[in-house]
């Protein structure tokens, strides 16, 4: 299991977007939240806005999509240029139609959980999906207490992606820091975003490998 770190723009300056996009150099992904004051009690970006992005860095990202009707919305962000799509459960009238398409209009398509929503329900559907993400906080804010709670759940996702064969990358997102992050690697997560753990630090690059290194360990 290679480890990949994903920083979040959420928590960086917006008034600087593209620098702060080139200021995680040799990070996996950029991880970038999409919420619509709808699905969660918060507003951020848009398609143009990840469209931009995609300008300013050769980073791949990650669009995680906190909106209601990501069936019509999605492939919208893989047009904008996103290297992965993740829609949540919740929020998915029909996922294995979605996924699919995300997967035909050529980028890689993920599947969230919120903390309280259960993964067995979904096994049948995992081979559809190149990851799945086990929110590890309720999804809208960044700097949030990670919920140890969600840790059976990444156990148990690891577990049915091993039962399956499966190539699929599990991740893990929100309040994940160096406080967390060996939790989350042991529980069975390859792929971390951290927002405020990376732009809240003076060297955003250096958190990047500091990270990286602790879930290596
Ligand atoms: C929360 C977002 C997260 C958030 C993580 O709803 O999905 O991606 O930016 O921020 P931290 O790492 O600060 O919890
Ligand atoms: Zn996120």
């Amino acid at each position: 299991m290679a480890v990949q770190i994903s920083p979040s723009i959420l928590s960086a300056d917006f008034s600087r977007l593209a620098e702060e996009a080139r200021a995680v150099e040799g990070a996996d992904w950029l991880h970038v939240d999409v919420m619509d004051n709808h699905f969660v009690p918060n507003l951020t970006l848009g398609a143009p806005v990840v469209e931009a992005l995609s300008r300013a860095t050769d980073t791949p990202l990650d669009c995680h999509l906190m909106i209601e009707d990501p069936d019509r919305w999605a492939a919208g962000f893989v047009e904008a240029g996103a290297g992965s799509v993740t829609f949540h459960a919740e929020a998915a009238a029909a996922p294995v139609r979605l996924a699919r398409e995300i997967r035909a209009k050529g980028a890689r398509a993920a599947m969230a959980l919120k903390p309280a929503t259960p993964v067995e329900p979904y096994e049948d559907l995992l081979p559809e999906l190149d990851m799945l993400l086990v929110m590890t906080v309720e999804p809208g804010f960044g700097g949030q207490a990670f919920l140890d709670i969600t840790l059976p759940k990444i156990r148990r996702t690891r577990e049915l992606i091993a039962k399956h064969g499966l190539e699929m990358w599990l991740q893990v997102d929100g309040g994940v820091s160096a406080d967390t992050i060996e939790r989350c690697a042991e529980a069975g997560a390859d792929v971390f975003v951290a927002g405020s753990a990376v732009y809240g630090a003076d060297d955003p690059a250096a958190a990047v490998r500091a990270l990286r290194r602790q879930a290596e360990e």
